[in-house]
């Protein structure tokens, strides 16, 4: 018998589905001044606070959604999820135990650093560090950035889309931490032998806040980084044209052309970022309502128009990619479990 004065213990199996949102993202970067230029000027956000070992950029009143620290890694480093309160909080706390993984808790000037009052942490997909928080610190500066605004709230701050060579656990993983709901596959061809499965995961309203992509047969790794893209997501049609059109001015290096995805109807074009990852600007990605939405379709196609590049994509794949491929056979993917 639990006494009034204890805390009820977490229920680890109450449904946390739509209490989880991508909050902040913090990639790791040597390029400090390409990103500084690349991050306000080409996509538009608000710049925080520009020190030479950090750079935190706003896109809403959240403190810091994009953090890039001095760090050899050339990727994306760690992922800030928000969790709804302290209840869901501790829900995923007591998963975590449950499969054996230790956390961190962070708090004070460190936690401040991430625009968030306490965190926890673990090790996750990949050696991403996964940021687990509540209370993000907030801003009402008002922001400075060329475009109308950028889409946030219950549906974070946009998406991340990574390969993995356990694509099964992947999912699984997601699926375990924060009830993850397949939203729904596409299988498409990558060059004349490669088939790609990509697993499209949902967290909340968004029709998705993780893709997962997995070579079918001989499971590879085509990219150098741990995220192959991260999407953000303007507010509107002229902001979307505003930053394509800043892009080339800039001389961004474009991954693929504007065009439009089947399933959750974004339209978006993508840049190389000054890391090597890939940059998704997209507008009116599909919000998911619960009561109609069909789960199990498969989409033959990355595209239904447009997001025309040579490369991965296109007919063949470079030798880059096959190279990263056969080079990813020599090493493991870490996963947490
Ligand atoms: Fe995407």
């Amino acid at each position: 018998m639990t006494s009034a004065s204890q805390p009820l213990p977490p229920d680890v199996d109450a449904d946390i589905f739509g209490q989880v949102r991508l909050g902040y993202v913090v990639v790791g970067s040597l390029r400090l001044d390409q990103w500084q230029r690349f991050a306000t000027e080409a996509i538009g956000l608000h710049l925080a606070q520009a020190s030479p070992d950090l750079l935190a950029l706003r896109m809403d009143d959240h403190a810091r959604r994009l953090l890039v620290e001095r760090d050899a890694a050339e990727d994306v480093v760690a992922l800030g999820w928000q969790l709804q309160d302290a209840g869901t909080l501790q829900a995923v706390m007591a998963r975590l135990a449950g499969h054996g993984v230790r956390t961190e808790q962070i708090d004070g000037e460190r936690a401040a650093a991430r625009g968030v009052e306490a965190l926890h942490r673990f090790t996750g997909p990949k050696g991403l560090s996964i940021e687990l928080f509540t209370r993000p610190l907030l801003d009402d500066t008002p922001l400075q950035m060329p475009c109308s605004g950028f889409r946030t709230g219950a549906g974070g701050m946009g998406h991340i889309s990574l390969m993995s060579r356990e694509p099964q656990r992947s999912v699984a993983f997601w699926q375990q931490l924060f009830d993850a709901r397949l939203s729904d596959r596409i299988e498409l061809a990558a060059g004349s032998r490669v088939v790609l499965d990509v697993n499209f995961l949902r967290l909340n309203q968004r029709h998705h806040s993780v893709a997962i992509a997995a070579t079918r047969g001989v499971a590879v790794d085509m990219f150098r980084t741990r995220i192959q893209h991260l999407n953000l997501e303007v507010a509107t049609l002229d902001d979307l044209s505003a930053a394509y059109e800043r892009c080339q001015q800039l001389g961004c290096r474009f991954a693929r052309g504007v065009g439009q995805h089947p399933n959750d109807r974004e339209l978006s074009f993508y840049v190389v970022t000054p890391s090597g990852f890939d940059l998704e600007i997209g507008w009116d990605a599909l919000t998911v309502d619960e009561q109609v939405w069909q789960a199990g379709a498969t989409y033959p196609n990355m595209s239904t128009w447009g997001h025309d590049i040579p490369g991965l994509f296109g007919n063949e794949l470079s030798f880059g990619h096959l190279l990263r491929s056969a080079r990813s056979l020599l090493r493991r993917e870490f996963l947490p479990w």
